[in-house]
């Protein structure tokens, strides 16, 4: 047995109950091709304020940066609503994608045929549709200085910087159409190129990346099309690569697609480090009731396990584990809809079903 060391970092809301799973299934996963997952846990988020006065602390960034690979739940809740910029949860999340460089941000949207069903929006749209999004991860407007709040004239301004550099677009633009000649071969670039500056160089600065990859076909379209192309017809897409704020907005509405935000897991990559966590957020009016829905959190460690621990295997295991629990009618109640042969269960249920999988998938 080789071993292997994850830092996990549950956080707040329903980010422990959901990151429980995943880790239990990654160590079945992982045990069943010899891997022994060690995890190292530690406050962050709300959480690491309540314990340490800080939503992460120096020592638990080294720690990130040490072992590499993370498993992030989730941040924030009412609670911590009211403090101030720097010791809001969501500080946490920020300082450490940036501590780690992890700028590119995948989120792959695929519709589970057994989902298909769940999503507010027609079967025959969605059915079908796989997009990665490659969002831009440690830049733009959610890191651009300068960024304050100031009295001028009898009246208060606040300012952010919307800035991007020709290496930080070009390094996520590499990434997608690397990505692209995996799949389908098609990137498409989002932006506000008709009004923003910053747009305006992402866009140039994507076609001049695209001359290194004639194999794969470039397109572009504004964020706001997007926002209505993304619903109207989502199988147009392959690739999406997109700026910080944009692809945090967009993956949102393409988390729709899935049937609930609920379903979507995300990797983030840079400089050797891999941060995992689910999309959704601590959703803490459902949290410690039992009912959280864990299957983005566990799509997020078999992620894990082919980025970073470079275990294709056992990702494809747990992937299929997830098919399977849909397949035999386990829903929870995000993704229940009262159809025939599914029922509504809880995060316990779920998860002890995808070990029995995971075990006998190990078997065979
Ligand atoms: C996400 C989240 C974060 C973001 C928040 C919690 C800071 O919405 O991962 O999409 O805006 O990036
Ligand atoms: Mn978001």
């Amino acid at each position: 047995m080789t071993k292997q060391t994850i830092i996990t970092l549950p956080g707040d809301g329903i980010g422990p109950e959901v990151t429980t799973v995943a880790v239990d299934v990654l160590k079945a996963a992982c045990r069943a091709f010899d891997v022994e997952i060690e995890t190292i846990e530690r406050p962050f988020g709300g959480t690491g304020y309540d314990t340490d006065g800080e939503p992460v602390t120096q020592e638990t960034l080294e720690l990130c940066k040490k072992h590499k690979f993370v498993l992030l739940g989730a941040v924030g809740g009412p609670k911590w609503d009211d403090l101030s910029a720097d010791l809001r949860p969501e500080a946490a999340l920020l300082k450490l994608r940036r501590e780690l460089g992890v700028y590119a941000n995948l989120r792959p949207i695929q519709v589970y045929p057994a989902l298909a069903g769940a999503s507010t929006l027609k079967e025959d749209v969605i059915a079908g549709t796989d997009i990665l999004i490659m969002r831009e991860l440690t830049g733009g407007i959610y890191f651009g200085e300068p960024r304050f709040t100031t009295e001028h004239k009898g009246e208060i301004w606040s300012v952010d910087t919307m800035k991007y550099s020709r290496s930080e677009i070009q390094r996520i633009a590499r990434k997608a159409f690397e990505a692209a000649r995996f799949r389908d071969k098609r990137v498409c670039s989002v932006d506000k190129a008709n009004v923003l500056e910053s747009s305006r160089l992402w866009r140039k600065s994507v076609e001049e990346v695209a001359e290194e990859f004639p194999d794969v076909e470039l397109s572009h379209m504004l964020v706001d099309n997007c926002a209505m192309q993304l619903i109207r017809n989502p199988k147009q897409f392959d690739v999406m690569v997109t700026g910080n704020l944009f692809g945090d907005i967009l993956s949102d509405e393409a988390a729709m697609l899935t049937g609930s935000i609920g379903m979507l897991p995300s990797a983030s990559l840079g400089d050797g480090n891999g941060l995992y966590e689910p999309v959704h957020g601590s959703a803490p009016d459902i949290a410690g009731q039992g009912v959280a829905n864990p299957l983005a959190a566990v799509a997020s460690v078999a992620l894990m396990c082919r980025y970073s621990l470079k275990m294709e295997e056992a990702a494809a295991m747990i992937e299929s584990a997830i098919r399977s629990v849909l397949d035999d009618g386990y829903r929870t109640p995000d993704l229940f809809a009262d159809e025939e042969g599914t029922f509504r269960s809880g995060t316990t249920e779920i998860s002890v079903r995808l070990l029995e999988l995971v075990k006998e998938k190990a078997v065979v």
